[in-house]
């Protein structure tokens, strides 16, 4: 059987002079009532780089990528974006800096009574009023082909596959033209060749948009492909971050049990 060690990784190495990073988290603590979610987090994202966050379940992942996005204020630490602090924020200067992140909720979170193509609109509407309907309508239908949604978008959210339904979470994502993508469980609950397809697309994007990457994942298979560095995090702290190769000669006991998980 495969295990993990044979999956190739195919992820591009960001460029040399990437500068600072897009994204950083100093001393990051956030608790709800008595239980400390995350308690200390530092992570950087730079421009075209992937970060894999992994973790059991309630590790607090999900909540992580609520506070980059500012959906949760942090209890202390900071959140950098382009080297600004969000929290705090204004409400109006916030909208701003969300407009340069795309995100991809853990449950794809489509508008149930918008087709596919309006669903890839929706951020186009409210954000680039700039833009005529016919433009917002050929850039979704432009993002969807990149997805290899373009037979499908007239159908709406319950008449896709979940797989199809990621793809076009994805695509809605990157309406903005993002320089941050936060993706939230891309390929959980999916079938090995439609995660295959997930992994692939994200590759895609990484090399062809450069974009500063947190991929926050259970799939130790679509994190080692996907992914320049990964975070392991436990009782609200990183227990390793770096290359998968780091992961595979730690002695810490978690990560080889992580590691083992197939
Ligand atoms: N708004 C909230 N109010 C209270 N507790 C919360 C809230 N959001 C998250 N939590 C708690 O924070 C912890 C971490 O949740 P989170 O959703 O980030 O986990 P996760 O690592 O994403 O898990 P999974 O892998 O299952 O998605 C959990 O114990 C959860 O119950
Ligand atoms: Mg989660």
């Amino acid at each position: 059987m495969a295990t993990v060690f044979d999956i190739a990784m195919k992820h591009t190495e960001p460029e040399k002079d990437n500068g600072a990073p897009i994204v950083a988290v100093e001393d990051l603590r956030k608790a709800f009532g008595s239980n400390n979610v995350l308690d200390g987090i530092n992570l950087q994202v730079a421009r075209g780089e992937t970060l894999a966050v992994l973790g059991r379940s309630g590790t607090g992942k999900s909540v992580l990528l609520r506070l980059i996005i500012g959906l949760e204020t942090p209890d202390s630490g900071s959140i950098r974006i382009h080297d600004q602090d969000i929290s705090g924020l204004a409400m109006d200067r916030m909208g701003e800096i969300r407009k340069k992140m795309g995100f991809l909720f853990q449950h794809a979170a489509l508008y149930d009574s918008l087709t596919v193509a309006e669903n890839v609109a929706f951020p186009l509407v409210h954000h680039r009023r700039d833009m005529s309907r016919s433009e917002r309508g050929d850039r979704a239908m432009q993002l969807l082909a990149e997805m290899g949604m373009e037979g499908d978008v007239d159908k709406m959210p319950s008449d896709i596959s979940g797989g199809m339904q990621k793809r076009v979470g994805l695509a809605r994502a990157l309406a903005l033209e993002p320089e941050i993508l936060l993706l939230d469980e891309p390929t959980a609950g999916l079938d090995p060749i439609s995660s295959g397809e997930i992994n692939d697309l994200i590759l895609k994007l990484q090399r062809e948009r450069k974009m500063a990457s947190i991929v926050v994942t259970h799939d130790l298979h679509s994190a080692k492909t996907i992914a320049n560095r990964l975070a392991l995090l436990d009782q609200g702290k990183v227990v390793i971050e770096g290359k998968f190769e780091a992961l595979q000669h730690s002695d810490i006991a978690l990560v080889k049990d992580f590691l083992n998980q197939l």
